[in-house]
């Protein structure tokens, strides 16, 4: 429990003017934040590529400005108008919009609307559902829609791209726990071994992949778990043995994907869409439990590559940008 006051706390707001998009740190007050029945004391936050994306301008992904950046926190209930919820209750909260047309988790105080937060499952600490964050739920709901859609270990080996990415890294865990043969595909030499202890069985960098340009190439993997679109998802889908299935989560290459139906129509591949930020609610807590017991991943302390305050965040940002950083970043929002 805590003795909520609601004074000036700390938090990262991003605005466009005329120098471009650009957030600073500055303090805030309760009356500040948009409306919404639950208020959270944010214990952690998270960046992900998307948040590096929207808090500099390098893509459109904020959709109001001034805001308050971050598409993830973790924390404890202060207050709540909704019976769901009550003080120094844990919960979380990913994507939904916060952080992108909503005031999001780079802020000491969260303020949002009941329909978006998740209790805490029992098993995850408020660090470890950041260490987790966007990124991992992602990577569950890549297991959950690929199982769906009839993937099982023994039809072979799954590829994972940008594997030294947050959503890369917890993937390459998650499925390898699960049974599955993960192909990790980096473009970094230094993350191989990393991915190795992680459970990867083969590691490879892109290039090393040879995915040809015929409409259709030699089958050589069951399916896959794309972050990167552009060229390497177009290969990727030459290559997916009969009825495989690739999720398509992210675009850190390319947004274009120049392909044809030949894997559909001859191999009955599937192009699974990931959308976490929208994904419905029963789903969201469905995957949180998960990942807090039979899909946690074991390595998931080492998964985190550093802890940042709400100070800090822009050398989180130039990381992520620059392909510098390898695994998750980690927001201490209550860290001076
Ligand atoms: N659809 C959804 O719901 C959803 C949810 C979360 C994330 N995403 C998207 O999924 C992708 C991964 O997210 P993340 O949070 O894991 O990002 P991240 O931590 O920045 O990892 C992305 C990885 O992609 C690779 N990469 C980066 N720039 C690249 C480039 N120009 N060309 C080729 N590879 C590049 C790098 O891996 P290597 O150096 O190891 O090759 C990098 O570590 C992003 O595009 C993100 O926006 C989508």
């Amino acid at each position: 429990m805590t003795d909520f006051k609601p004074t000036a706390f700390r938090c990262f707001r991003v605005y466009h003017d005329a120098g471009g998009i650009r957030g600073r740190l500055e303090t805030s007050r309760l009356e500040d934040l948009q409306p919404g029945s639950v208020v959270i004391k944010a214990h952690y936050s998270s960046i992900n590529y998307k948040d590096a994306l929207g808090a500099t301008g390098t893509g459109k992904i904020l959709r109001r400005f001034p805001l308050i950046a971050g598409i993830d926190v973790a924390g404890e209930v202060l207050t709540s108008q909704d019976s769901r919820f009550h003080p120094g209750q844990l919960v979380l909260i990913t994507g939904c919009g916060l952080g992108e047309d909503h005031d999001g988790g780079y802020s000491e105080i969260v303020r949002a609307p009941a329909d978006w937060v998740v209790p805490l499952p029992q098993g995850l600490t408020p660090a470890e559902a950041m260490s987790l964050g966007t990124a991992g739920f992602t990577a569950a709901l890549c297991l959950h829609r690929l199982e769906q859609n009839g993937q099982r270990p023994d039809q072979g080996p799954l590829v994972i791209t940008g594997a030294s990415g947050g959503v890369g890294i917890l993937a390459t865990q998650i499925l390898s726990q699960c049974g599955y043969q993960v192909v990790a595909v980096s473009g970094k030499p230094s993350a191989h071994e990393y991915l190795r202890e992680l459970g990867a069985q083969q590691v490879c960098e892109p290039q090393a992949l040879a995915l040809g340009k015929r409409p259709l190439e030699a089958a050589r993997w069951a399916g896959a778990i794309d972050n990167i679109g552009g060229e390497v998802l177009a290969g990727l889908l030459r290559h997916i043995d009969l009825w495989g299935n690739i999720a398509s989560v992210g675009m850190a290459s390319h947004h274009q994907l120049d392909t044809t139906v030949f894997p559909f129509i001859l191999r009955g591949v599937s192009l699974l869409g990931i959308s976490s930020t929208n994904c419905p609610m029963p789903l969201r807590q469905q995957l949180w439990q998960r990942l807090a017991t039979a899909w946690k991943p074991h390595a998931l302390a080492r998964s985190v590559s550093r802890t940042l305050s709400l100070n800090e965040l822009e050398t989180g940002f130039a990381l992520l940008l620059s392909r510098q950083n390898q695994g998750r970043i980690l927001v201490d929002c209550q860290k001076s």
